[in-house]
């Protein structure tokens, strides 16, 4: 019982961070996912779910080295790799990022969505 509570406590709290770190906008353009706690038509439940279990505990959180969920200068470059660069960094590891993200169960198809979701765009 109360292992459930703290952990959706720690879920909210990550939304929480999210939301905080989307707000400051660094560059003033509108962040991804704005003041709303609506999440962004592009990222479907399962996605949010994937993301929010596993992908936000570092980019959801500045000082982790990953690249920060609406930070979209940050991400431009990394995307413009291409879908196969990508994939394979987020497969087999890249630098702090770690193997498959530690989502051992997501799928190719889940990578690209949850990738598409963090960066607002899209892989080629
Ligand atoms: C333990 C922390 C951590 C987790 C969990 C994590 N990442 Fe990362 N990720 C990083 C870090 C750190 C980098 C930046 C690596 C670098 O370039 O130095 C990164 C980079 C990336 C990149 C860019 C790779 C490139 O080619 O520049 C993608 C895409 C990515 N992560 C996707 C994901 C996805 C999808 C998930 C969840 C399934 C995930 N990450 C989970 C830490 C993490």
């Amino acid at each position: 019982m109360t292992g459930f509570i703290s952990a959706s406590r720690a879920a909210l709290c990550g939304t929480l961070l999210l939301l905080a770190a989307c707000g400051s906008g660094q560059d003033g353009k509108p962040a991804a996912a704005t003041a709303s706690a609506a999440p962004p038509p592009a990222a479907s439940p399962a996605i949010q779910k994937i993301y929010a279990t596993t992908c936000s505990n570092c980019h959801g959180r500045p000082g982790t080295g990953a690249p920060q969920t609406g930070d979209i200068q940050a991400w431009a470059p990394r995307m413009a790799q291409g879908r196969e660069i990508v994939l394979n960094h987020i497969i087999n590891g890249y630098k702090g990022m770690p193997p498959m993200g530690m989502c051992m169960q997501c799928s190719e198809d889940d990578f690209v969505a949850v990738a598409e979701y963090m960066s607002g765009a899209k892989l080629q």
